[in-house]
């Protein structure tokens, strides 16, 4: 049996195995899922591929597993889209992206060639190369009988040859553009850019951007488009054994040269929560440009067994405001809320709680005075043994992510976030979503984004507001999403 019908046929035999299910976000149908791929329109729906192995909850020869939806949020899986089945892929369908051409669906993707099998015990023998595969129906996709399209031959003379990956292809004018990961001799990241009139011959253009070699030694996933008038530059950053609060994602606001370098005017941490890598954005046909990242769950050997890991963020609509990114929850979500409960111009003491403002799938808009208070939040996912904090710490001024106690926590790992951010007017906004193992939490009308995995005991799921002083909650939404 080849690998794409054999993997399917394992999802299908399995997928009603798992447990846990998150409400309102992508997860895989079984297995294992890391970034988002070919996030795209086809024929008026959206499609999402992703990095897939169906067979474990672990990360191993990657596929690309496949959904479409109308409204970005409730998915229908199709079958696998790509196989790591030809000698140019067999160590691994990398990550890649798809855009529309001519009525058929243009994916490139990196094939991963290990001939050590994964053990990586050469690294010397691992190449990467560039591939295209074509979907007429959007369902099934064709690899290119030419493949690979680009390979160690088309990298200029500094790159190294093992990491050339990630491909993101955009349209400018009549002509189409990849950006492509890429290591330096030097040992630091770049990106490079290439370009064609057909999505199937590419020649090199130039070195858009290079990496700070103190902070940061390779960047994944890039991803380049025009906004509000404005070149944004993203890539996700491997730091090891480097400065270690250097930027996991980061954008970056310039402008791209004549000769087709990126002057970076601003750069920011894309989002500030532990759990967030490897996004991909598209333009929709509503003009929106859309956002969705890998919330990567942390320690996959420390779950409970679910049959599952790894879930896609909420789609995100990007816009720039006084210089920086800003991201919002999609519009659509809104069709998915219910049982508002509402309260307005209550004062926080101590401790409180809200009858009706509880739950693991839910959705909160919080605005928060804080009067004289130097310390106020809330406390989600809640019980006897376990919660999540976030709050605002006024001398600081930080708003504090903590899931130290937050139920199933890896020793290993850093679990306080504090990040810079400015009361408006002694007034903090913040929109949250839990669902189940996620926290994402919108700060300032989308000014900063903190996405994460959680992992609460049981029943926890309880929302207590606290303050060291009388704090005035201006006002609180709270609704159940529910998408069937
Ligand atoms: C990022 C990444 C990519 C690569 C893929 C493999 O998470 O390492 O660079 O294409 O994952 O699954």
């Amino acid at each position: 049996m080849d690998k794409k019908t054999k993997a399917d046929e394992y999802i299908k035999n399995n997928s009603h195995k798992i447990s846990n299910q998150p409400a309102f976000h992508l997860i895989p149908p079984i297995g294992w899922m890391n970034d988002p791929n070919g996030f795209s329109m086809f024929q008026g729906e959206y499609h999402l591929f992703y990095q897939h192995y169906p067979y474990d909850t672990q990360w191993n020869f990657m596929h690309w597993g496949h959904a479409k939806s109308k409204d970005l949020i409730q998915w229908q899986h199709l079958p696998v889209a790509l196989a790591p089945d030809c000698l140019y892929d067999f160590g691994g369908c990398f990550s890649g992206s798809a855009i529309e051409k001519d009525g058929k669906l243009y994916v490139m993707y990196t094939g991963h060639l290990d001939p050590n099998l994964g053990l990586d015990l050469d690294l010397d023998q691992v190449r990467q190369n560039q591939n295209i595969a074509i979907s007429e129906d959007g369902l099934s996709l064709k690899k290119y009988r030419h493949n690979p399209v680009l390979d160690e031959k088309s990298l200029p003379s500094n790159a190294q040859v093992q990491d050339f990956r990630d491909p993101k292809i955009f349209k400018k004018e009549d002509k189409y553009y990849a950006v492509i990961a890429s290591k330096h001799m030097d040992t630091t990241g770049q990106i490079l850019l290439y370009e064609s009139e057909d999505m199937l011959e590419w020649t090199f253009v130039s070195v858009l951007a290079k990496c700070d070699p103190e902070a940061e030694e390779m960047w994944e996933c890039p991803d380049c488009f025009e906004l509000d008038g404005q070149d944004v530059l993203i890539v996700s950053a491997i730091a090891l054994g480097k400065q270690q609060d250097t930027y996991r994602c980061a954008y970056r606001i310039g402008k791209i040269d004549d000769k087709y370098v990126f002057n970076e005017q601003y750069v920011a941490s894309l989002d500030m929560g532990f759990d967030f890598y490897a996004p991909q954005s598209m333009l929709d046909d509503k003009g929106r440009r859309l956002l969705v990242g890998w919330l990567q769950m942390s320690d996959t050997t420390l779950l409970p067994k679910h049959g599952w890991a790894g879930m896609m963020s909420l789609p995100r609509e990007l816009y720039i405001r006084e210089g920086k990114l800003y991201q919002r929850p999609i519009d659509e979500l809104k069709k998915y809320r219910r049982n508002r409960v509402n309260y307005s111009d209550e004062k926080i003491s101590g401790t409180r709680i809200f009858e009706g403002v509880h739950g693991n799938c839910i959705e909160c808009e919080i605005h928060m005075d804080a009067l004289n208070a130097t310390k106020f939040g809330l406390s989600i996912l809640k019980n006897d043994d376990c919660e999540t904090l976030i709050y605002y710490d006024k001398e600081q001024g930080q708003l504090i992510f903590d899931r130290t106690n937050s139920g199933i926590v890896s020793k290993d790992r850093e679990h306080i976030k504090k990040i810079d951010v400015d009361l408006i007017q002694n007034q903090l906004k913040l929109r949250v979503f839990i669902d189940r193992i996620s926290v994402e939490i919108f700060v300032n009308d989308g000014e900063y984004v903190l996405s994460s995995t959680v992992f609460p005991l049981e029943d926890a799921s309880s929302i207590e507001f606290f303050s060291d002083d009388g704090i005035q909650l201006v006002e609180l939404n709270h609704w159940t999403i529910i998408t069937e």
